[in-house]
C-alpha cells in the first residue's frame, strides 16, 4: 500500500517510487498521495484543478473488487489539493465524487489500485470493508493474525535473545508493561524479574491489582517497591508542573537502579515499546543498543548497559489487549484507559501533599465506578477527576465552607494527539457530582471541563 502524505507529486523532493515495482505483479493499493503518485508514474496526469476536497465527501462507486459488497452511494474522507485527471493507462475509474470524477481506479490485470480518498480513518464508514475487499480477495492475503499466533512468535524470539540469562522489568500498572513482562515470563520463567515501583501516585485499588496480578495469580518473580514516602518527599514544595515531571522521573530512576543493583548480573531489560512510538521515533526495524526514554518507565538511564527485550514491537494497542486477553490477564487492566507515568501528581494544581493526593484519590475513584457503572469505560480515551489549586465559598449543613473543587474531565479520541470532551449524560454527571461532594470532606464544588485538544491538553499539567 502506498500511503498518502502531504506534498504534491510534482514538487521538488516529492517522494518518489521506482516504477519498477509497478511491474512486480504485486498487489498494490494507492491512498490519496500514493495514487496520485500512480497516476504519474503510469501514464495517467495529476493537476491542480484549483478544486481542492476537505473532510466528508459524497462518493459514487461503480463495481469492481474494491467497492464489492459496498453500496453504490457513500460518504468517505477527502484531503486532497493535487487530483488524477487522467487515470493510468488501461486502467478503469470506479468511483467519483462531484468535484473529483476520478476518486479511484482500478486495473484488475495488473493488481494496480487507487483511491483518492482515505479508506483508512473512521470518517470513512466503509473504509474499512474496502482495506478488506483489498486484502481479502485482490491480494489473498488471508485474516491469520491471532493474538495466539503472536504469542507463540514472540515467546520463540524471546527465548532465542535471552537464552539462560536473567531479564528485568519495570512494571508501571499500565496495560503495555504488563503484557511485555507476561509475554517474557511465558518464554523464560523465573529468569524474569519484575520490579513495580510503587510511586504512590497511582489510582485507588491499581497497586493492589499489580501485585495480586503478577505475584499472585501468574507467580512472576515481583519486587514491590514501596517508595510512597520517597516520592512525597521529593514533591514537597513543588508547585510548578514541569518541576514535579523532572522530580518524579528522577527518583523513578534513582529508585529502579537501586533495585537492579540489588539483583546483580542481569543483562536484559523488557520494555513495552508499541509500533506506535517505533513509528513517532522515527524507528526502523533496527534494534537500539541504548535504552530510549519511554513513557512506561519514565526515561530509563541511557548507561544501563542491557540489551532490550521489546516483544510488542510490531503491535498496536487494540493488538496489544488481544494479546493480553489471550494471555489471562484480568479485564480490568486489559482495558484500563491510559495513564500518565507521574499519575495523580499532574492533576493536582499546586503542590502535591498527601492530604490532596488523597483527595483526588477518592473522587477519581468514584469517577471511575460511575463511568464503568453507565457502561461508557471503554468508549472513553480517558476519564478522570482533577484537583485545581483553588477553593471557593459553599454552604454545607449551616455551615459556610471554603473548600477546593474537582473538575471532571472526560475526552474521546483516537490516538491523544486531538480529543473532544466527551458528552456525558447529565444523569451520570449529577451522581458524580453529589458522590464526590457529599462522600469527600474538602470538597465542595464540582466542574466540568469542556474544552477540546487543541486548543487544550487531555491533561491539566
Ligand atoms: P496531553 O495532556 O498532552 O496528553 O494532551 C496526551 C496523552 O499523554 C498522556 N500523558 C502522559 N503520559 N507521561 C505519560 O506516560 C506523561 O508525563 C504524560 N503526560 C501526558 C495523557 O494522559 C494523554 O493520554
Amino acid at each position: 500500500m502506498l500511503s498518502g502524505g502531504p506534498a504534491s507529486v510534482y514538487a521538488d523532493g516529492a517522494p518518489r517510487i521506482d516504477a519498477g515495482l509497478f511491474e512486480l505483479g504485486v498487489p498494490t493499493l494507492g491512498i490519496c498521495y500514493g495514487m496520485q503518485l500512480m497516476a504519474r508514474e503510469l501514464g495517467g496526469r495529476v493537476d491542480r484543478t484549483g478544486v481542492s476536497e476537505f473532510g466528508k465527501t459524497e462518493l459514487r462507486t461503480e463495481e469492481g473488487a474494491l467497492f464489492a459488497g459496498l453500496p453504490p452511494a457513500q460518504t468517505c474522507w477527502m484531503s486532497h489539493r493535487d487530483s488524477v485527471v487522467a487515470p493510468p493507462e488501461g486502467a478503469r475509474v470506479v468511483a467519483g465524487s462531484s468535484s473529483t470524477p476520478i476518486a479511484a481506479f482500478e486495473d484488475a490485470g495488473r493488481g494496480l489500485y487507487g483511491v483518492q480518498f482515505h479508506p483508512e480513518v473512521v470518517h470513512t464508514p466503509h473504509g474499512t470493508d474496502l482495506l478488506k475487499n483489498f486484502l481479502y480477495s485482490v491480494a489473498e492475503a488471508p485474516p491469520s493474525w491471532t493474538a495466539a499466533a503472536v504469542i507463540e512468535e514472540q515467546v520463540a524470539r524471546i527465548r532465542a535473545q535471552v537464552g539462560m540469562e536473567r531479564v528485568l522489568c519495570a512494571l508501571s500498572g499500565g496495560v503495555d508493561s504488563a503484557v511485555a513482562a507476561l509475554l517474557v515470563h511465558k518464554a523464560v520463567g523465573d529468569q524474569l524479574t519484575c520490579v513495580f515501583v510503587d510511586h504512590g501516585l497511582l489510582r485507588r485499588g491499581e497497586a493492589e491489582q499489580v501485585v495480586d496480578a503478577f505475584g499472585r495469580h501468574f507467580h512472576v518473580p515481583l519486587v514491590h517497591v514501596q517508595a510512597q514516602a520517597r516520592f512525597l518527599a521529593r514533591l514537597a514544595g513543588v508547585e510548578d508542573p514541569e518541576e514535579k515531571r523532572k522530580r518524579i522521573g528522577a527518583e523513578f530512576i534513582r529508585v529502579f537502579e537501586d533495585e537492579a543493583t540489588k539483583l546483580g548480573d542481569v543483562r536484559h531489560l523488557v520494555q513495552g515499546t508499541l509500533y506506535s512510538d517505533v513509528i513517532e521515533s522515527g524507528g526502523t526495524d533496527g534494534v537500539a543498543a541504548t535504552i530510549k526514554s519511554h513513557h512506561n518507565v519514565a526515561g530509563l538511564p541511557a548507561d544501563m548497559r542491557m540489551s532490550l527485550v521489546e516483544p510488542l514491537r510490531l503491535l498496536f494497542k487494540d493488538e496489544v489487549r488481544r494479546v493480553g486477553e489471550e494471555l489471562g490477564m484480568p479485564e480490568a487492566m486489559v482495558w484500563r484507559q491510559p495513564f500518565p507515568g507521574p499519575g495523580l501528581a499532574i492533576r493536582i494544581i499546586g503542590e502535591v501533599t498527601r492530604e490532596r493526593l488523597e483527595i483526588l484519590r477518592e473522587a477519581d475513584a468514584i469517577l471511575q465506578e460511575e463511568v464503568r457503572r453507565a457502561g461508557l469505560y471503554r468508549e472513553l480515551w480517558q476519564s478522570f477527576a482533577v484537583l485545581p489549586g483553588i477553593r471557593s465559598v459553599g454552604v454545607q449543613g449551616d455551615e459556610r465552607t471554603y473548600a477546593y473543587p474537582i473538575v471532571i474531565r472526560a475526552v474521546t479520541s483516537e490516538d491523544a494527539m486531538t480529543a473532544d470532551w466527551a458528552r456525558l449524560p447529565y444523569d451520570l454527571l449529577e451522581t458524580i457530582s453529589s458522590r464526590i461532594i457529599n462522600e469527600i470532606p474538602g470538597i465542595n464544588r464540582v466542574a466540568l471541563d469542556i474544552s477540546s485538544k487543541p486548543p487544550s491538553t487531555i491533561e491539566w499539567e
